[in-house]
């Protein structure tokens, strides 16, 4: 496979060819995922619930998030990877967002890096724009300010609501964002700003009217279940997989069965 490019991702919208994509936060998850044919990889900061145990995504730091980013890129995929700047690596100036977003790219080998919010994060994203990095928008739940949101619940079921995210949805697109994630809003919604906007829209808990679609790779695989929300759909249960395997192993230690002639040596 050849490197997916941003025009290409563009092109599929217009084509109304879904784009998919999908968290990956180390080697070989990078690996298995770009195996699978994935458009776009995403290094989220979900990484610290589901592979660092925070209780949410607020916690993550630029240098965890460089560590594992640099794993990724280990796997040279030919997915198009995108970074999430941390919480606090952008909010409070510019010059912060333009540097953080540096890190991913130099130190990181991102392609691409994600932010949350709208119309208050207009100037960080032209600025990092303008310093050659392309730039992901995130609006509806945006987990970094959770607690502003009143919980994991659908954001823009009131009119007033769905007005402002249009809004910041099409400021974005002319701060010059090359996509947009929008996660946990009403089908209606997410299907008028896919049809107005010229980038392409990945939703996630957003209905099937997306361009394309996003899901973490641990609740996909079933690898995680503190909790599910209902827009995960769960292909695999890994999770019992796993145990089941380290029982079996577990109990052979325990009863001399491993290791067998096969595996010593005379
Ligand atoms: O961190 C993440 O996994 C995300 C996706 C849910 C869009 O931001
Ligand atoms: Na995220």
């Amino acid at each position: 496979r050849t490197k997916v490019t941003l025009p290409q991702l563009r092109a599929m919208k217009e084509r109304g060819e879904k784009i998919t994509m999908v968290t990956a936060y180390d080697y070989p998850s990078a690996l298995l995922a770009d195996r699978a044919g994935m458009d776009m990889l995403l290094v989220g900061d979900s990484l610290g619930m589901v592979v660092l145990g925070y209780q949410s995504t607020v916690p993550v730091t630029m240098d965890e998030m460089v560590h594992h980013t640099r794993a990724v890129m280990r796997a040279n995929p030919a997915a198009l990877v995108v970074a999430d700047l941390p919480f606090l690596s952008y909010q409070a100036s510019v010059q912060d967002a333009v540097y953080n977003a540096g890190r991913l790219v130099k130190e990181g080998g991102a392609d691409a890096v994600k932010l949350e919010g709208g119309r208050a994060m207009i100037p960080m994203v032209r600025a990092i724009v303008d310093a050659g990095i392309p730039v992901m928008g995130h609006l509806g739940l945006t987990p970094q300010s959770v607690v502003q949101l009143g919980g994991y619940r659908v954001q823009g079921r009131e009119a007033a609501v769905a007005d402002r995210i249009t809004a910041d949805a099409a400021d974005l697109v002319e701060a010059g964002i090359f996509s947009l994630v929008l996660e946990c809003v009403p089908v209606d919604l997410a299907r008028r700003i896919t049809a107005e906007l010229p980038v392409p829209t990945i939703g996630i808990g957003a209905g099937p009217d997306c361009d394309g679609q996003v899901l973490v790779y641990h609740d996909l695989l079933g690898l995680f279940d503190r909790f599910q929300p209902k827009f995960v759909k769960r292909y695999v249960n890994l999770g019992e997989a796993i145990v089941k395997a380290l029982e079996d192993y577990r109990e052979e230690v325990r009863q001399g069965k491993f290791p067998g002639e096969e595996h010593s040596f005379r």
